[in-house]
């Protein structure tokens, strides 16, 4: 039987990690994943999280199974994370949060709950966007559509042309929306444009859904969570997080669900059946990294600890955005780049050409996403130079 079947392709983001994993040149650069790097090319493990391991070392005495919904102090702290400590959802308990394998984990649960609650619903998804979004959405039997999110130039947001297209969206149809750090442009709503968005939602009868996976990569920890926090006051939401950029927690796969009702038995419903997703997925939520954040975010010392290294990663990012386009500036003076200064999180759209990208690869052993989607956070001052050049070649 498996002789017929055709090998998939490989993935545009992940399957490009595996080249350059086997690509022999040493000069070799990795601007394709969005995982941080810090000036040494180095992914580094937080310190918090060390500590934090290293006190679970301590006390642990069992690897027994988390609840169907996961570890307890951490789908409370990332509630109050996303929400905030005072959010009126949370004092009212219209708030369920359940634990997931990672970011995409939690999309998956929020993709199976419509498909199994509101199977005739339509996802509504930015173009561009992250290449697994709508396939998430489509594994669980949903249909997807997608609207307009950029201007013409493709360095700002077109906001009219995207609600434009909404219009066309029916009542009980969910809207996924890049709480901050739009994955892969880099451009995200300012406060009045999330109120407009809010109130199109509202008004449109829409289930709005936030992929909150780059909290305290754009301005910082709340600035980056008013979108969300926006939507959340203003009605039913979902909301998918995910631990692995801000606190460095890739491979251990932590992320959550949340879910805001419109009153406490609707939240304790709709988790219940959140529930029933995970049970005949994967059973059970797996325990570490969660317990590494709770313990984290339960320690004033290690939280404080948090916040200076996200803060630094964050800053980085934008030092190597400054630093990138007044390379760029140096080489190529006739082309602006200075857009990628002003734009938030891991990602830019660098205006790349497919052709230009392949170059890059092939000639270069520059990995980048096909799109032109460039990794900033992979940008270093080692690299710098021999990066813009090359760049500037192919351009
Ligand atoms: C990315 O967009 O590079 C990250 O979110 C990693 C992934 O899973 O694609």
């Amino acid at each position: 039987m498996f002789e017929l079947i055709q090998a998939a392709p490989p993935d545009p983001i992940l399957g490009l990690g595996e080249a350059f994993r086997n690509d022999p040149r040493t000069d070799k650069i990795n601007l394709s994943v969005g995982v941080f790097q810090d000036d040494d090319g180095r992914t580094p493990m937080l310190a918090c999280v060390k500590e934090a391991e290293r006190r679970l070392l301590e006390r642990e005495t069992n690897k027994n199974y988390l609840g169907i919904d996961g570890h307890v102090e951490f789908r409370r702290r990332t509630a109050e994370l996303l929400l905030g400590v005072d959010s009126a959802a949370i004092a009212q308990s219209r708030v369920a949060t359940v634990q997931s394998p990672g970011g995409t984990g939690a999309l998956r649960i929020a993709a199976d709950l419509i498909g199994r609650q509101f199977p005739g619903a339509t996802v509504w998804i930015s173009q561009p966007t992250w290449p697994n979004h709508p396939q998430i959405f489509q594994a669980a039997g949903l249909l997807t559509a997608s609207h307009p999110y950029l201007d013409a130039a493709g360095t700002g947001l077109d906001l009219d042309a995207m609600l434009r297209t909404l219009e066309t969206a029916r009542p009980g149809d969910a809207l996924l929306l890049h709480a901050s750090c739009h994955n892969p442009s880099g451009i995200d709503p300012d406060a009045t444009q999330w109120e407009r968005i809010s109130n199109f939602v509202r008004e449109r009868g829409l289930l709005p859904i936030l992929d909150c996976a780059y909290q305290g990569f754009g301005r910082g920890l709340d600035e980056d969570v008013v979108g969300v926090r926006r939507l959340a006051e203003s009605g039913e939401t979902l909301i998918c997080s995910s631990c692995s950029k801000n606190f460095g927690l890739y491979g251990e796969r932590v992320g959550a669900l949340t879910i805001v009702a419109s009153d406490a038995d609707a939240a304790k419903a709709t988790g219940s059946q959140a529930k029933a997703c995970v049970r005949a997925n994967y059973s059970n939520p797996p325990i570490h990294g969660a317990a590494v954040v709770a313990e984290i975010l339960g320690d004033a010392t290690l939280t404080a600890q948090w916040h200076d290294e996200l803060a630094a990663m964050r800053r980085r990012i934008h030092a190597m955005r400054q630093a990138f386009v007044a390379a760029m500036a140096a080489r190529v003076p006739n082309r602006d780049f200075s857009f990628i200064a002003d734009q938030l999180g891991m990602f830019s759209f660098s205006g790349l050409t497919p052709m230009q990208v392949d170059r890059l690869k092939s000639e270069y052993g520059i990995y980048i996403v096909g799109s032109g989607r460039i990794n900033v956070a992979g940008i270093t001052r080692g690299n710098l130079d021999r990066l813009c050049d090359a760049i500037a070649t192919v351009l």
